[in-house]
Formats: structure tokens, C-alpha cells, sequence
């Protein structure tokens, strides 16, 4: 199976999405991704569920909703009827992690765990049989456009090692500063899920930037 692309709407034109969604939809991307930022978690504010719900309105692509915030297990219910395909916890926002994971596939969702770049993958070692996705923080969360952190392609070897004894169709995701120079080692390493959001959309042709990334 070729690697899934799921460019990030951070860094599309938040004035005038339209073009952006129907960019997408046109374009071999596989889910939207949708980082949505509390200014608690993250030191950044970003948007939250109107815009899911207004999105989801032109896509019929998963939305890979992508919660830097706290206390997201206060939202399960309301993301799933924004129309959150799936939910992405961070590990360090979630004390009670089991919990949270599996209210979120009890609403109907995809649940995934994020690991900010710091954070062990022993952390969710306990975890890996539950979750249908893990999100490995490629830079440190709340905005677009950083650099690369060099040690997620250990982790993300790391995460497929436990994968591969415990979870097989695990999606292994890497969020931040992706681009084609590193893309190919990220696969290499297990990575089966790749956001790109500057690398897409400062692209002169988008949609080849997109198709540069399905490995
Ligand atoms: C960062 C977000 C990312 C971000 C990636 O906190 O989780 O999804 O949009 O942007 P790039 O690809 O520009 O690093
Ligand atoms: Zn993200």
C-alpha cells in the first residue's frame, strides 16, 4: 500500500478555504488534516469545531482531526458530530489515555495517541493494541512551517517494531516539517501516514507536491 498523505489545513488560506478543500479533493491526498490548538496545550490558537463541520461540508476525505488541547476527552462527542473521522489525542494532555481512547471509538471515531518529540514511546507501549493511530510529533507542537527534529525517524522505528508485534494496521503518522528530502526515510523506518502542511501549500503546484510525498 503506498503511504497515505494527509496535508495539514493550517496552512491553507483561512479568508478563502474553498479552493484550498476542492485543491485537495482533486489531489491524491488521503485525509485532511486538522490541527486544531487551544492556547493551553500549545502556545497558539488555531480553530476548532465550526470549521470541521464547515469543512466537511466540501470533502468526502477522512478528517484527521489532530486535538493540541487539554482535557480533550471534554469533546469526544462533539468532534464526532462536527464529523472527526478520526481523534487524535496528545499523550501528555491525557492522564486518563485508556479512558479517553476508548470513548472515542465508542463514539464511532478512529482514536489516535500523539507523542510530543520528547515524549518516550514507551508511553503507549502499554496502549499499542487499542489505538488504530499514532502521531509522531516531527517538531515541537503549535505551528507550521519548522524544522525537521531529526530522532522521530527512531521513534517512528520504535512505534513499528511494537506494531508489528501487537497492532499490525497501525497508522504510524509524522506531523512536521515533512517534506520530500525526508519522506522517503520516514517510510523506510514505518511511518505509513505523512502530514505536510508548508511543504504543500507554499508548493508552486500543489497537487505535485502532494503526489510527491505517496511513497
Ligand atoms: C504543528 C501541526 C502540524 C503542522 C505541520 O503543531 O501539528 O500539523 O501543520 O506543518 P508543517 O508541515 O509546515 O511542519
Ligand atoms: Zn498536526
Amino acid at each position: 500500500m503506498k503511504t497515505l498523505v494527509a496535508p495539514s489545513l493550517l496552512s491553507a488560506n483561512f479568508a478563502d478555504m474553498k479552493p484550498d478543500i476542492d485543491m485537495l479533493n482533486r489531489s491524491e491526498a488521503d485525509w485532511f488534516h486538522m490541527d486544531v490548538m487551544d492556547g493551553v496545550f500549545v502556545p497558539n490558537i488555531s480553530f476548532g469545531l465550526p470549521v470541521i463541520k464547515a469543512v466537511k461540508k466540501y470533502t468526502d476525505k477522512p478528517l484527521d482531526c489532530h486535538l493540541m488541547i487539554v482535557k480533550p476527552e471534554n469533546y469526544i462527542d462533539a468532534f464526532a458530530e462536527a464529523g472527526a473521522d478520526i481523534m487524535t489525542v496528545h499523550v501528555e494532555a491525557s492522564p486518563h489515555l485508556h479512558r479517553t481512547v476508548q470513548a472515542i471509538k465508542a463514539a464511532g471515531m478512529k482514536a489516535g495517541v500523539s507523542l510530543n518529540p520528547h515524549t518516550p514511546v514507551s508511553s503507549i507501549q502499554h496502549m499499542i493494541a487499542d489505538l488504530d493511530l499514532v502521531l509522531i510529533m516531527s517538531v515541537n507542537p503549535g505551528f507550521g512551517g519548522q524544522k525537521f527534529i531529526e530522532f522521530a525517524v527512531d521513534k517512528v522505528a520504535e512505534v513499528k517494531a511494537l506494531a508489528e508485534k501487537h497492532n499490525p494496521s497501525l497508522y504510524i503518522e509524522v506531523d512536521g516539517g515533512v517534506t520530500d528530502q525526508n519522506a522517503q526515510k520516514l517510510v523506510d523506518a514505518g511511518a505509513n501516514v505523512l502530514v505536510a502542511g508548508s511543504y504543500v501549500f507554499k508548493a508552486e503546484d500543489r497537487e505535485s507536491a502532494i503526489s510527491s510525498l505517496k511513497l
